[in-house]
């Protein structure tokens, strides 16, 4: 069916599906996901393979694009991005602006906002080439904010990288480096971080692609769409969940590690607390990034020589959940944030920054779902509802009620 006939096909009848658990929102040809079976691909290639074999840089392209790039077109979109790694200084005013307690999620969401403010030009995109400048631009300049936003919190001197180094290279050194300018780049770090951010690349419509897409169906931009997307992504049933996670495990060891206890309470009804990092609302076999980063999680500890309790308490629950019959019956597994945060932790990153480092890993596939949105010309999203309150009631004036 095409575009227009959906169009046609909603006038006149109203469906109801809270959580929209089976209405699909769009068609796409960026993500495959089978969540009976457990599979995942971009653009057709397997999730594990694009892990093992590609980088962070290489996937964001064949995600925006379409295809895999060849190594001069993937020069050319490295040296473009680099080209354009420099943000306003009146940025750091903003910025300046926060309080060193704000919550980077809800900075990095505002800052990528007032990026369109210095980039008027990336607002009113139709064609191929202005597209591929917003995209560039936003893919230069949002690892600076991420860590801009790091090292205000850290009281460190906000810089820019190093045009020398690879993507991801370069954003670890704009993080860590320290104020004389020192950084040693670690191959295992780049490695597991570029992995890292791979598997959290796309995901087909969830939250915050959902609101990527429908903010930019109102044509709001590029930057603005993003910006709505990352507050979704905030929310610790979604992204937040990996920050949640980390908390949550530490909670664990402080009262003394006895996981059967928080099992329990995440069963009890009566009590609001869920197992971070377990569930999904697709996956309903296991999640392949979960399997992946688990793997990593070993890797990363192991090749660091850093022991982490932590990693411990997550095995243990996850032995748990896959023999309790709740966890079981309702189909729930650890999802990618179970072990993300493990990795980020070894990586040296604090755990108020997991977050925005799921939005850097994120970021292409909310690209390339905003820019398919923008060239199949999709209509203004704009749900219908089914009302259910009052019906017509006549106004009582203030001293009589
Ligand atoms: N701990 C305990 N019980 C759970 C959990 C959990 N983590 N997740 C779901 N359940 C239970 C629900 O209470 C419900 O039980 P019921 O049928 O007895 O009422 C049942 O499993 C189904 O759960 P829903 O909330 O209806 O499932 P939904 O698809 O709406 O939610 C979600 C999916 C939000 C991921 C949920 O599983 C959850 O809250 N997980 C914890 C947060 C988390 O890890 N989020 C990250 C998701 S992945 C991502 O965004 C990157």
């Amino acid at each position: 069916i095409d575009i227009k006939t959906l169009r046609g096909v909603t006038n006149g009848i109203t469906t109801i599906d809270p959580g929209y658990k089976n209405t699909g929102s769009c068609e796409s040809a960026i993500t495959f996901l089978n969540g009976e079976e457990g599979v995942l691909r971009y653009r057709g290639y397997a999730i594990e393979e694009l892990a093992e074999k590609a980088d962070f840089l290489e996937v964001a392209y064949l995600l925006i694009f379409g295809e895999l790039p060849s190594k001069d077109r993937l020069a050319k979109f490295h040296s473009d991005i680099k080209a354009q790694s420099h943000v306003d200084e009146d940025v750091k005013k903003i910025l300046d602006g926060f309080p060193k307690s704000a919550h980077p999620m809800g900075v990095l969401s505002s800052l990528t906002s007032a990026l369109v403010a210095f980039n008027p030009t990336s607002v009113n995109v139709d064609n191929d080439e202005d597209m591929y400048k917003a995209i560039v631009k936003i893919l230069a300049k949002f690892p600076v904010l991420i860590a801009w936003t790091y090292r205000k919190r850290a009281g460190l001197p906000l810089d820019y990288g190093d045009d020398s180094l690879g993507y991801v290279d370069n954003f670890l050194k704009m993080m860590f480096k320290k104020p004389n300018g020192e950084y040693a780049s670690d191959k295992k770090v780049v490695d597991a971080l570029d992995k890292l951010l791979i598997l959290h690349a796309d995901h087909e419509q969830n939250c915050s692609t959902s609101t990527v897409r429908i903010v930019g169906s109102s044509h709001a931009g590029l930057f603005a769409s993003l910006s709505a997307g990352i507050n979704a992504l905030w929310g610790p049933l979604h992204g937040g969940a990996n920050q949640a996670v980390i908390e949550m495990l530490e909670a664990i060891k402080e009262d003394g590690g006895d996981t059967h206890k928080f099992m329990n309470k995440a069963k009890d009804k009566e009590d609001p607390f869920r197992l971070m990092g377990f569930g999904h609302r697709v996956y309903k076999n296991f999640d392949p990034r979960a399997k992946i980063i688990k793997k990593s999680a070993d890797d990363v500890l192991d090749s660091l020589g850093i022991e982490d309790p932590v990693l411990d308490i997550a095995k243990g629950l996850e032995k748990e959940a896959l023999e309790d019959s709740y966890f079981v019956d309702r189909k729930l597994y650890p999802n990618v944030d179970f072990y993300s945060g493990i990795i980020y932790r070894a990586l040296g990153i604090p755990t108020e920054m997991f977050t925005p480092m799921f939005a850097l890993g994120r970021l292409p596939g909310w690209i390339a779902q905003w820019r398919e949105m923008r060239l199949r010309k999709e209509p203004i999203g704009r749900p219908r509802q089914v009302y259910i309150g009052e019906t017509l009631r006549s106004f009582t004036p203030i001293e009589k009620r």
